[in-house]
Protein backbone atom coordinates (compact mmCIF):
# COMPACT_ATOMS: atom_id res chain seq x y z
CA UNK A 1 0.00 0.00 0.00
CA UNK A 2 1.09 3.43 -0.53
CA UNK A 3 1.66 6.28 2.69
CA UNK A 4 -0.30 9.03 1.99
CA UNK A 5 -0.47 10.87 4.68
CA UNK A 6 0.44 10.97 8.72
CA UNK A 7 -1.62 12.45 11.57
CA UNK A 8 -1.00 12.83 15.13
CA UNK A 9 -3.54 12.63 18.11
CA UNK A 10 -3.83 15.94 19.72
CA UNK A 11 -5.94 16.72 22.80
CA UNK A 12 -8.18 18.92 20.94
CA UNK A 13 -8.91 15.76 18.90
CA UNK A 14 -10.30 13.78 21.55
CA UNK A 15 -13.86 12.31 22.34
CA UNK A 16 -14.94 9.97 25.03
CA UNK A 17 -13.05 7.65 26.73
CA UNK A 18 -9.84 9.48 25.87
CA UNK A 19 -9.82 8.20 22.39
CA UNK A 20 -10.18 9.73 19.03
CA UNK A 21 -12.80 11.08 18.23
CA UNK A 22 -13.95 9.01 15.54
CA UNK A 23 -15.17 11.58 13.62
CA UNK A 24 -11.99 13.01 13.28
CA UNK A 25 -10.54 9.95 12.06
CA UNK A 26 -12.94 9.86 9.51
CA UNK A 27 -12.17 13.28 8.46
CA UNK A 28 -8.34 12.35 7.93
CA UNK A 29 -9.07 9.22 5.76
CA UNK A 30 -11.66 11.21 3.66
CA UNK A 31 -9.43 13.66 3.12
CA UNK A 32 -5.63 11.31 2.39
CA UNK A 33 -8.62 9.25 0.04
CA UNK A 34 -9.57 12.48 -1.94
CA UNK A 35 -5.77 13.07 -2.04
CA UNK A 36 -4.95 9.92 -3.43
CA UNK A 37 -7.63 9.26 -5.83
CA UNK A 38 -6.77 12.70 -7.15
CA UNK A 39 -3.42 12.02 -8.02
CA UNK A 40 -4.35 8.44 -9.25
CA UNK A 41 -6.58 10.78 -11.60
CA UNK A 42 -4.86 13.83 -12.22
CA UNK A 43 -7.23 16.28 -11.43
CA UNK A 44 -8.12 18.07 -8.22
CA UNK A 45 -11.53 17.75 -9.47
CA UNK A 46 -12.67 14.72 -7.36
CA UNK A 47 -15.76 13.92 -4.83
CA UNK A 48 -16.47 11.44 -2.14
CA UNK A 49 -19.31 9.33 -3.34
CA UNK A 50 -19.38 6.54 -0.96
CA UNK A 51 -17.80 4.97 1.85
CA UNK A 52 -18.25 1.38 2.73
CA UNK A 53 -17.84 0.07 6.09
CA UNK A 54 -15.72 1.83 8.28
CA UNK A 55 -13.96 -0.29 10.88
CA UNK A 56 -12.37 1.39 14.13
CA UNK A 57 -10.56 -1.89 15.55
CA UNK A 58 -8.26 -0.11 17.49
CA UNK A 59 -8.47 3.28 20.08
CA UNK A 60 -5.73 6.16 19.23
CA UNK A 61 -4.63 8.23 22.19
CA UNK A 62 -3.26 11.81 22.56
CA UNK A 63 0.46 11.75 20.75
CA UNK A 64 0.23 8.91 18.50
CA UNK A 65 1.24 8.93 15.14
CA UNK A 66 -1.34 7.51 12.60
CA UNK A 67 -0.22 6.85 8.98
CA UNK A 68 -2.82 6.66 6.55
CA UNK A 69 -2.07 4.03 3.10
CA UNK A 70 -4.06 3.49 0.32
CA UNK A 71 -4.39 1.21 -2.84
CA UNK A 72 -6.02 1.14 -5.58
CA UNK A 73 -9.17 -1.74 -5.68
CA UNK A 74 -10.94 -0.77 -8.76
CA UNK A 75 -11.53 1.91 -11.73
CA UNK A 76 -14.71 3.04 -13.88
CA UNK A 77 -15.15 5.21 -16.26
CA UNK A 78 -15.71 8.31 -14.18
CA UNK A 79 -15.23 6.85 -10.53
CA UNK A 80 -12.45 4.95 -8.35
CA UNK A 81 -12.03 2.76 -5.38
CA UNK A 82 -9.94 2.69 -2.93
CA UNK A 83 -8.97 0.61 0.00
CA UNK A 84 -7.95 3.08 3.08
CA UNK A 85 -6.21 1.35 6.00
CA UNK A 86 -4.89 4.02 9.02
CA UNK A 87 -2.22 2.51 11.31
CA UNK A 88 -0.52 3.73 14.25
CA UNK A 89 2.82 4.15 14.32
CA UNK A 90 4.84 2.57 17.83
CA UNK A 91 7.85 4.21 17.67
CA UNK A 92 9.65 1.78 20.45
CA UNK A 93 8.93 -1.27 18.73
CA UNK A 94 9.02 0.50 14.80
CA UNK A 95 5.66 -1.34 14.04
CA UNK A 96 2.41 -0.54 12.67
CA UNK A 97 -1.31 -1.62 13.47
CA UNK A 98 -4.21 -1.24 11.72
CA UNK A 99 -6.40 1.18 13.61
CA UNK A 100 -9.43 2.09 10.89
CA UNK A 101 -9.93 0.35 7.33
CA UNK A 102 -12.10 1.13 4.99
CA UNK A 103 -13.04 1.00 1.16
CA UNK A 104 -14.02 4.26 -0.29
CA UNK A 105 -15.39 5.65 -4.09
CA UNK A 106 -14.45 8.82 -5.44
CA UNK A 107 -15.70 10.45 -8.92
CA UNK A 108 -14.31 12.66 -11.52
CA UNK A 109 -16.74 15.92 -11.66
CA UNK A 110 -16.81 18.74 -14.21
CA UNK A 111 -16.83 22.23 -13.49
CA UNK A 112 -21.13 21.93 -13.04
CA UNK A 113 -20.29 18.97 -10.60
CA UNK A 114 -21.73 16.42 -13.06
CA UNK A 115 -19.63 13.07 -13.13
CA UNK A 116 -16.65 13.59 -15.99
CA UNK A 117 -14.95 10.65 -16.90
CA UNK A 118 -11.11 9.83 -16.83
CA UNK A 119 -8.62 9.96 -18.98
CA UNK A 120 -8.84 6.56 -20.73
CA UNK A 121 -5.02 6.31 -20.63
CA UNK A 122 -5.04 6.81 -17.22
CA UNK A 123 -7.51 3.86 -16.85
CA UNK A 124 -5.88 1.29 -18.65
CA UNK A 125 -2.50 1.72 -16.59
CA UNK A 126 -4.21 1.72 -13.30
CA UNK A 127 -5.52 -1.29 -14.36
CA UNK A 128 -2.44 -2.58 -15.29
CA UNK A 129 -1.00 -1.69 -11.99
CA UNK A 130 -3.70 -3.42 -10.22
CA UNK A 131 -3.27 -6.33 -11.85
CA UNK A 132 0.78 -6.93 -10.93
CA UNK A 133 -0.28 -5.84 -7.68
C1 LIG B 1 -20.53 12.38 -7.04
C2 LIG B 1 -21.77 12.70 -7.88
C3 LIG B 1 -21.45 13.84 -8.84
C4 LIG B 1 -22.11 11.45 -8.68
O1 LIG B 1 -23.34 11.67 -9.29
P1 LIG B 1 -24.15 10.45 -9.97
O2 LIG B 1 -25.38 11.01 -10.54
O3 LIG B 1 -24.26 9.30 -9.00
O4 LIG B 1 -23.14 10.06 -11.13
P2 LIG B 1 -23.20 8.81 -12.08
O5 LIG B 1 -24.54 8.14 -12.05
O6 LIG B 1 -22.66 9.28 -13.39
O7 LIG B 1 -22.16 7.80 -11.41
C5 LIG B 1 -20.82 8.16 -11.28
C6 LIG B 1 -20.03 6.93 -10.89
O8 LIG B 1 -20.38 6.56 -9.56
C7 LIG B 1 -20.84 5.21 -9.54
N1 LIG B 1 -21.91 5.14 -8.55
C8 LIG B 1 -22.99 5.94 -8.49
N2 LIG B 1 -23.75 5.62 -7.41
C9 LIG B 1 -23.10 4.58 -6.80
C10 LIG B 1 -23.38 3.81 -5.66
N3 LIG B 1 -24.45 4.02 -4.90
N4 LIG B 1 -22.51 2.83 -5.31
C11 LIG B 1 -21.40 2.61 -6.05
N5 LIG B 1 -21.08 3.32 -7.16
C12 LIG B 1 -21.94 4.29 -7.53
C13 LIG B 1 -21.32 4.92 -10.94
O9 LIG B 1 -21.27 3.52 -11.21
C14 LIG B 1 -20.31 5.71 -11.75
O10 LIG B 1 -19.08 5.01 -11.81
P3 LIG B 1 -18.37 4.60 -13.24
O11 LIG B 1 -18.58 5.74 -14.19
O12 LIG B 1 -16.92 4.47 -12.88
O13 LIG B 1 -19.00 3.33 -13.65
C15 LIG B 1 -22.98 13.09 -6.97
O14 LIG B 1 -23.46 11.93 -6.31
C16 LIG B 1 -22.61 14.13 -5.92
O15 LIG B 1 -22.42 15.30 -6.24
N6 LIG B 1 -22.55 13.70 -4.66
C17 LIG B 1 -22.10 14.58 -3.58
C18 LIG B 1 -20.60 14.40 -3.39
C19 LIG B 1 -20.08 15.20 -2.23
O16 LIG B 1 -20.43 16.35 -2.04
N7 LIG B 1 -19.21 14.56 -1.46
C20 LIG B 1 -18.64 15.18 -0.31
C21 LIG B 1 -19.17 14.54 0.94
S1 LIG B 1 -20.58 15.40 1.55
Amino acid sequence: MQLISTKICKTSDIGINNNLFGGKMLQWIDEAGGVMASSQCCTPNILTLKMYEVIFKLPVKVNEHIRIYGKVKSIGSTSISLLIEARRFDFLKQTEEIVCSTIMLFVKVDKNGKSSPINPQLIEKIKKSINKN
